[in-house]
Order: C-alpha cells, then structure tokens, then sequence
C-alpha cells in the first residue's frame, strides 16, 4: 500500500483521503476525525477550549484560569497557532504573530540570563525581556524560462538589544493538523527510511532524532528539530515556555525565568495547594489538550484527478521530493484506539532529519540535531494554509517564504538537487507542481 507512485494519469486508491477513514471532507482544518468514537468527542472539545483559553496572570480570582508568565508570549495556544494553522513572521499579522525567538549561549544551551526564548509579554509590575522585529535581507533568484524570483530572509532586532554574544534563531508556530495520527506511525517504519550514511547514493542521508534524557532512549518526532518524542511532551513544553505555565511534566511555575531573573521568580504563581496536582496546569488539563491535538483530522484534497495536479504530481516524484516528503505511511494497529489503528495516510514526511544547507540553517543546535537539519515537514494541508488561519501563508521554520515556490528554492544541503531540478522546469511543469502541493 505504502509503494511509490507509478501512473500520473489518474489519482492513486485513497489518495483523496490523507487522514484516512477520519478525513475531514469539508476543507476545515479543526475539525475532528471523522471516525473518532463519541465517548473522546467530549474530551476532545474540553481540549479544543483549553487550546483557545485566554490564561490570566496571577493572582486572579479565576484560579483556575490564573498563572500565565510571569514571563510570557502569548495568553492562548491558539493565537500562535490560529485555527490550528500555522503563525507567521512578526511585522506582518496585526497583534499576534506565532513567532518566536530562540536565545542560545555560545557555548551550548540556553542563555543564562534570558533563558531557552524571548518572552515579550510580561505580567502587571514586570517588564518584558525585549521587543522583537524584522529586518529583512532580499536577493534575486534566476529560474529558467526568463522567470526570476525575489527571496527574503529574516534578521531579529531586539530592543533592548540583547548581550554581543547571544545566539539568537526566530521560527513560526508550525501547523497542527493530524498530528495523532503521526503519532502512531510505527518507529519501525520511521526507522526504514532513515539512511544516514547514504548508503542508497542519491545525496539524502536522512537520519533518525534519537533522544535521551530521564525517560531513557526514545525517537523525536515533533518540533521542528523533532526534539519531542510525545505530544504531551510537545504541548507541557509549550505551556512552559510560551505561556508560562507549569504542569506535572514541566512543574516550575516561572516557565523560561532564569535564576538571574530574580523579580520574575519573586513574581505570583498561580499554584495553589487547592488546585488539582498543585500545578498552574493538571495532569488532567494536559491529557484534554493532548485529546484535542491528537483528535484533530486532515482535510480532503480538493482536486487529485485534475490533469494539472496530475502532471504536478509527476514533477514531484521527478524532482527527488518524495526522499524526504514521503507520501504515505500506514499506522501501528492499536486496538483500544480504532481512529487511528491501521490508517494509511499521506503525510508527505519521513519524519526524519535532514542537512538543509547554511541558507536554512541556524546559530545553535537543539535536541539532537545540528542547526542545519530538519526534520521534514508535512504537506498534508499546506494549500489551505491563508484560509485556515485567516491572513497571508507564509511557509519554513521562519514563516520567510511568501510562496510554495520561495520554500521549495530556499531548500540546500541534501536537498540541493531537488531544488536546482526546480529552478531548471520549464515553467509549466513548475506551475504544474505548485498546483499539486496546492491540492495537498
Ligand atoms: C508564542 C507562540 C506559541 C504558543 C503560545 C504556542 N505555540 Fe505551539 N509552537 C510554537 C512554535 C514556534 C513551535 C515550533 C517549535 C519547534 O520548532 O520545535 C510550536 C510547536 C508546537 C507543536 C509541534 C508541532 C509539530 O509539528 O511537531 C505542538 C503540538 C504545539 N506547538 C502545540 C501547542 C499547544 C497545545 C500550545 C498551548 C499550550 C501551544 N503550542 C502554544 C509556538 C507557539
Ligand atoms: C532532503 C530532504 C528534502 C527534499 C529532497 C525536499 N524537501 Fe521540502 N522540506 C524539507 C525540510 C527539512 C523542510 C523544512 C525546512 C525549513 O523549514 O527550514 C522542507 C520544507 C518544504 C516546504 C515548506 C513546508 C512548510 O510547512 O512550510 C515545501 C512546500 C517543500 N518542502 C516542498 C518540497 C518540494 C516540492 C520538493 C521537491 C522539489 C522538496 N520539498 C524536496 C526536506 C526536503
């Protein structure tokens, strides 16, 4: 089932249906999946309110509501990740953007002052760690066909400036869509397509993010480093250091304050003895957001069978993108959890890492992965992305490209063939491939 593509004249069986059985048929993006029994469908809206909740600095008289910060860049998972989509780069979105940016020391680690990001927001009495903003560099690209094309890269500015030697990295909330099902491919699989010492010879090395840690050895698979082997890891470590909220995984109420920051640890907490699990977040609370996100399905391809998208579909494989945007997966059989037993889905990811060359790279290492490699991101929805989250797409780690064709010519590293083959179509086979990853 899980075979390369061979014929481009008609759509592949089940092609139309990347979530398998629980695909969403209407285009909607936080839509549940279809298949999910009735009994989690509660539990999956107790998430979803979680997810859109607006989290109050303590001390309030919503307790349970209450412990946001002190240091913080948001007040809700969903304003980073509007209608489960994705964020985009600062100067762009009015308020609230998804970005985020990354601090490092040089010499590994956090920054001892600042901590693991930038929080710009800050409860009552406490001033924010900095104001974030763009610069950005812009070159010209030649394509074949006469055509041309502008990409742009972005610089962070801080004010106020932030010290000479910190490591700085910006990156957009990703999307969140069909992520339970993910979850649930088999490691095996995840493993099977991992050639690190490119053994096969076609210049892609993809390497699996093997992590360590208290919870001994285990494979990441979310983030963008795939630094996360769980989503209840994912999102604990969200409520931390996004929001400022603690929970059993992640129990310091302070989130991202270092031990220098000492009026944000003198700060309130919204813990209190008379809270379940004594933390800002319960153990409960987490499990409901992690029902939510696991529960979220895909939506339909809209066209599969137009011929363009056909003859994109073509130009895909031709190009070398499914080494890394793996089309399909079939998923572990999990008796106890029907929605996402033995599902074949069309994620177009590996799941693993990949050497994106220095354009793409970054200043600091992260998990197990260097700062130039990825873990492949999946394209599943990617054309629905404006719509969902209701502003301009932007698309990579940084939200720099404007287009799917900007994203595809930024690709370097092991994907430097793909993408020179991109550049050299004719420029209706490259219009041909763009309407295709549009009807993802
Ligand atoms: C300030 C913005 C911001 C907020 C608020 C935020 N996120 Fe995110 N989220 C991000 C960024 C940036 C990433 C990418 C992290 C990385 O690169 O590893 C991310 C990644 C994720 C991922 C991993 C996705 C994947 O493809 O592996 C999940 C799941 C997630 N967030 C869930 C949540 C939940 C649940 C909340 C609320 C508790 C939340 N986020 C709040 C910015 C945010
Ligand atoms: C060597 C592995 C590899 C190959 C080959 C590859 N990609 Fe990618 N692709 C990635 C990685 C890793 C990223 C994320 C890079 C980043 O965010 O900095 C990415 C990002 C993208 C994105 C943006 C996704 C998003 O969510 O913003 C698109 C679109 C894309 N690739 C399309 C393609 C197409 C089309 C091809 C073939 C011409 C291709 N890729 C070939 C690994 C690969």
């Amino acid at each position: 089932m899980t075979r390369a593509a061979q014929d481009f004249t008609a759509p592949e069986p089940f092609e139309a249906r990347p979530a398998g059985a629980g695909t969403a048929m209407d285009g909607a993006f936080s839509a549940p999946l279809t298949t999910l029994p009735e009994a989690e469908r509660f539990d999956f809206a107790l998430g979803e309110a979680l997810f859109e909740k607006l989290w109050v600095p303590a001390p309030s008289t919503t307790r349970a509501s209450d412990g946001l910060g002190p240091l913080f860049n948001a007040r809700a998972c969903a304003s980073c990740h509007p209608g489960d989509s994705r964020g985009a780069p600062v100067d762009e979105a009015a308020g609230l953007s998804g970005m985020v940016l990354k601090l490092g020391a040089p010499g590994g680690g956090p920054d001892p002052h600042l901590g693991a990001q930038l929080q710009d927001r800050a409860a009552p009495g406490l001033a924010p760690e900095g104001a974030l903003a763009l610069e950005w560099v812009e070159e010209q690209i030649p394509l074949a066909g006469g055509e041309s094309l502008s990409l742009r890269r972005p610089v962070p500015r801080v004010s106020p400036p932030l010290g000479p030697t910190t490591l700085t990295d910006l990156r957009i909330a990703p999307q969140l869509i069909g992520l339970g099902l993910l979850e649930a491919v088999p490691e095996a699989a995840i493993r099977a397509g991992a050639d690190p010492e490119d053994r096969n010879g076609d210049g892609i090395s993809g390497r699996v993010s093997e992590l360590g840690g208290a919870l001994g050895p285990r494979l990441g698979r979310f983030g963008q480093k795939a630094g996360a082997a769980s989503l209840p890891e994912m999102i604990a470590a969200a409520f931390a250091t996004d929001l400022g909220l603690s929970t059993p995984l992640f129990p310091d109420p302070a989130g991202d304050c270092t031990a220098a920051q000492t009026a944000c640890r003198a700060a309130p907490m919204g813990e209190d003895a008379g809270l379940r699990d004594g933390r800002e977040v319960s153990a409960e609370a987490l499990d409901l957001t992690a029902a939510y996100i696991r529960g979220l399905a895909v939506p339909a391809r809209r066209t599969p069978g137009a011929p363009q998208v056909l003859a994109g579909k073509a130009a895909f494989y031709d190009a070398g993108c499914p080494a890394c945007h793996r089309p399909k997966f079939v998923t572990e059989k999990r008796p106890a959890d029907p929605a996402r037993s033995f599902q074949l889905i069309w994620p177009y990811t590996d799941l693993l890492l990949h050497d994106m060359g220095p354009g793409l790279a970054e200043t600091r290492p992260e998990a197990g992965a260097s700062g130039a490699e990825w873990r492949t991101p999946p394209l599943w929805g990617i054309g629905l992305t404006a719509a969902a989250r209701g502003g301009p797409a932007r698309f990579l780690h940084d939200g720099r490209a404007r287009s799917l064709l900007e994203a595809v010519l930024w690709h370097g590293g092991e994907a430097r063939a793909a993408r020179d083959r991109v550049a050299a179509m004719a420029p209706e086979t490259r219009a041909a491939l763009i309407r295709f990853l549009e009807s993802l």
